[in-house]
């Protein structure tokens, strides 16, 4: 048994994270350790002065050699806190962002004014729009669809963890090609990959290295998720049906001309609390 204590060992690797010069080094430390020693933020504080094993002080070190490599804590840890719920990660998963908040909650404001609903969530990921959505507007139903079959199989245990597994169903395919012709919606959610192809070279390493590129890579201009999903949205909509869309900060217009000439009577881009593009609405009516 190593004698450090669980508070010195878990402080050490903050000291070492902030000589690094990184952003936020005592929650990257905490988070760590606490993975790397089995407990919650609670444990760690009470068990300050157990000591910590041989094998729980190698993995923190191995976890805090991996940050200092670059690699975000989240992707480290296989789990980040989206709209206040926990979910699972996997290689084939983007880390969701925070900003993908305001499709949630642009979604649960369309849902909670109807008395029963259901959406499609097209390239779920991890799930976190659609898993958020359905544990926030308990009469909403819904269908989670993506590329990767490994997604769809992290989104699957997210949906059981947050006890809304019961009203998604998971589909594997092309965006409207992986549910029946016949499938209608009164929403369409969806963060689309949306990075130009040319671009994903020029992104951070804490990005272009560890989220796939599957989740980023939005073909020659960037765009080609959104045409896919227009052409066959508003024929997808029942009548009154919204599409909720994540883009990129300077994509409003051209998204939401592509949502214009796909047949939407209204459509309304949102911008985020950096005043930069972020969501487009599209009304169907
Ligand atoms: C930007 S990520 C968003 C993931 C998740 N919705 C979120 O917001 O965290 C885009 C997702 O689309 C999926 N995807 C990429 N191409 C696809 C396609 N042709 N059909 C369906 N899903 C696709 C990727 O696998 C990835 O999970």
């Amino acid at each position: 048994m190593s004698a450090t204590p669980i508070g010195l060992a878990w402080r050490q690797v903050r000291d070492r994270f902030r000589a690094y010069g990184l952003d936020t080094p005592e929650l990257d430390a905490r988070l760590l350790a606490q993975t790397a020693f089995g407990m919650d933020a609670m444990a760690l504080v009470r068990r300050e002065r157990d000591p910590v094993s041989d094998e729980q002080a190698k993995l923190l070190d191995q976890f805090a050699l991996r940050r200092l490599a670059g690699e975000p804590v989240s992707r480290i840890i296989g789990r980040r806190e989206f709209w206040g719920l926990d979910f699972a990660l996997g290689d084939a998963t983007l880390d969701p962002r925070p900003e993908t908040e305001q499709v949630v909650a642009e979604a649960v404001a369309f849902l909670e004014a109807k008395p029963s609903s259901s959406l499609i969530d097209l390239g779920t990921g991890t799930g976190a729009i659609a898993v958020s959505i359905l544990s926030a507007v308990p009469r909403a139903k819904g269908t989670a669809t993506d590329m990767s079959d490994e997604a769809l199989a992290i989104a699957e245990q997210n949906a059981r963890q947050h006890g809304v597994a019961d009203r998604l169903q998971f589909r594997r395919g092309s965006w409207w090609q992986a549910v029946p012709h016949t499938a209608l919606f009164d929403l369409i959610v969806s963060n689309p990959p949306y990075i130009a192809t040319g671009a994903i070279d020029e992104l951070s390493p804490e990005v272009r290295v560890f989220d796939p590129k599957l989740a980023l890579d939005g073909g020659w201009d960037g765009l080609e998720a959104y045409r896919a999903i227009a052409a066959q949205a508003v024929r997808r909509l029942n009548p009154g049906g919204l599409a909720v869309l994540e883009i990129g900060f300077n994509q409003g217009d051209v998204v939401g001309r592509i949502f214009g000439r796909a047949g939407f009577g209204r459509v309304e881009v949102l911008k985020d609390l950096a005043g930069l593009d972020r969501v487009v609405l599209a009304s169907h009516s």
